[in-house]
């Protein structure tokens, strides 16, 4: 399984980079807003550098709601950097836009996915990744985890080559029953990640080690 960051954090993303297991990373404009980047030459800018610091793919999302402005949005995206894939929002539009990008050989990521049908579409507009987000499912009571299950079975069902990519993961628990239902990718925030390290038994392990290579030197 790929394991992306989501977060438009530089310092957050060099950590995950530097530990050698990240394979890309995830934003959004509340990601961005939340970092105080804003207006759209900042927030380009800082694409390039999410870009420069790791080596994986990078998705950026589109602003714009219609056919065209995705188009025009998009395609800036692309040629920002050869990582970027065009994030796009899981309606008429969006679709639509996600098969004329799949068509030119663009990398796309079709977000706020909720259902399998929503997944089926993004599979047949040919989308590079298709994110459900389980976190906000689990919100509302719905179980995010069998949103994943569902599309597993049906990608696997045709072939689909649409990478399920597990977003709105909120910790480690969702990480690892992504990893059993089979998901492609995970995104989540830095904590998802370095949550897995711990054990309680590693820490007392190492320590006894330790304590026990000191007793002889
Ligand atoms: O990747 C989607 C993600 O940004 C949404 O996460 O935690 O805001 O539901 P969250």
């Amino acid at each position: 399984m790929k394991f992306f960051i989501d977060t438009a954090n530089l310092e957050q993303i060099k950590e995950a980079q530097d530990m050698g297991i990240l394979d890309g990373v995830t934003t959004n404009p509340s990601l961005m807003a939340k970092e105080g980047i804003t207006g759209t030459d900042n927030i380009m800018k800082h694409y390039v550098n999410i870009c420069n610091l790791v080596d994986g793919d990078v998705s950026a999302e589109v602003i714009a709601t219609d056919f065209e402005g995705m188009v025009r949005e998009g395609e800036a995206l692309a040629e920002l950097h050869e990582q970027i894939v065009v994030k796009l929002p899981m309606i008429k539009d969006g679709v639509k836009a996600c098969k004329y990008f799949s068509d030119k050989g663009i990398k796309t990521n079709m977000t706020l996915v909720f259902s399998a049908g929503q997944a089926l579409l993004a599979a047949k507009a040919g989308a590079t990744y298709v994110s459900p987000f389980i976190g906000r499912l689990d919100d509302i009571s719905t179980d995010g985890l069998n949103l994943i299950a569902e599309i597993r079975m049906i990608y696997d069902n045709y072939g689909f080559e649409t990478e399920i990519l597990a977003a709105s993961v909120r910790h480690t628990m969702h990480v690892i029953d992504c990893a059993k239902l089979g998901a492609d990718v995970m995104t989540g925030p830095l904590s998802s990640i370095t949550g897995l390290l711990k054990h309680p038994l590693t820490d007392i392990g190492l320590e006894q080690f330790l304590a026990d290579y000191n007793k002889g030197n």
